[in-house]
């Protein structure tokens, strides 16, 4: 009797110094054959409730495409989680966290949803992140899982182009026949900064008045500007090229000061009008994301 007592008292004092996050249900031993799917969005974050919205309605699409399956969300940004943990007191965890956290809860397939534009250095971590656990569940299951599975950026592929083009040539159609509609993405030092270029090919396929800039890349502001002197449009619509409209869209692209883009292409003598929308709240946008998840999917299956 005494052993016992003394056996439930070291279990409840090893219980409750765990985290109690985790203190749920953990199934360590449960066999493998009983399935856990999870489905974890990756993305940059934002700690601007504009910039969320955008991952939130991701998320949203994805809880409803796949209503059986818990779906949760990761940051890559630690500026952002900790910028949210100071101003907010909100916690969310990077992928190699959550992916932890999802392991120890016993699932069993996980596919880890990349809301990343291009494959750049971003993605680039967030692959490693992903294999490293796939390197886990090889020799220890247990800790790791039975499938993991990540999807492609969303500018990945010749295809990818085309798509892209398509949905946001349909979305700007009616601005395209009035003036420029220039989509401004982030742009990168890696080599992936090559997409935005591929998708403008793709882009002027559809009309000559889409021009594709990038803040921290190739095109850049002076290639648009160029394109448009060239040009006889008057008007300009300035939209991001980016997951969400957050604080590159609110300062570098539409901010007020003399340095944005919208200033600049008004003193040059355009009619600039900003769109703050960021492409995850865009329903087609949304439907690229998910055909990139059931490919994952699928590729888990085999
Ligand atoms: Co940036």
């Amino acid at each position: 009797m005494k052993s016992k007592l003394l056996a439930f008292a070291f279990l409840t004092a090893a219980m409750l110094s765990l985290p109690a996050v985790m203190s749920v249900a953990f199934p360590l031993s449960e066999p493998v054959d009983n399935p856990k799917k999870g489905i974890l969005i990756a993305s940059f974050g934002s700690s601007m409730p504009e910039g969320e919205a955008a991952i939130n309605a991701v998320a949203d699409a994805v809880r409803a495409a796949y209503p059986g399956v818990e779906t949760r969300v990761s940051y890559t940004s630690r500026i952002i989680m900790r910028k949210l943990a100071r101003e907010q007191n909100r916690t969310v965890d990077e992928p190699a966290v959550a992916l932890a956290k999802m392991a120890y809860e016993g699932f069993t397939d996980v596919v880890v949803m990349s809301t990343h534009i291009i494959p750049g250095a971003e993605y680039d971590d967030l692959a490693s992140v992903v294999d490293g656990f796939r390197a886990i569940s090889g020799s220890a299951p247990k800790a790791g899982f039975r499938f993991i599975a990540l999807s492609s950026p969303l500018l990945s592929n010749a295809r990818d182009f085309e798509r892209m083009a398509g949905v946001i040539s349909d979305t700007y159609e009616e601005q395209a026949k009035k003036g420029a509609v220039v989509f401004v993405g982030h742009g990168t030092h890696h080599f992936a900064d090559a997409a935005y270029s591929a998708l403008q090919m793709a882009l002027w396929r559809r009309s000559p008045n889409f021009l594709i800039g990038t803040i921290e890349g190739m095109p850049s502001y002076d290639d648009v500007l160029a394109r448009l002197r060239a040009s006889k449009v008057k008007n300009v619509w300035i939209a991001p090229a980016m997951l969400v409209a957050g604080d590159h869209a609110h300062n570098d692209i539409a901010g007020d000061e003399p340095d944005s883009w919208k200033s600049g292409l008004g003193q040059a003598g355009y009619k600039v009008t900003p769109i703050l929308s960021g492409l995850g709240q865009d329903k087609a946008v949304q439907n690229l994301l998910l055909d990139k998840l059931r490919e994952a999917w699928d590729g888990a299956k085999q």
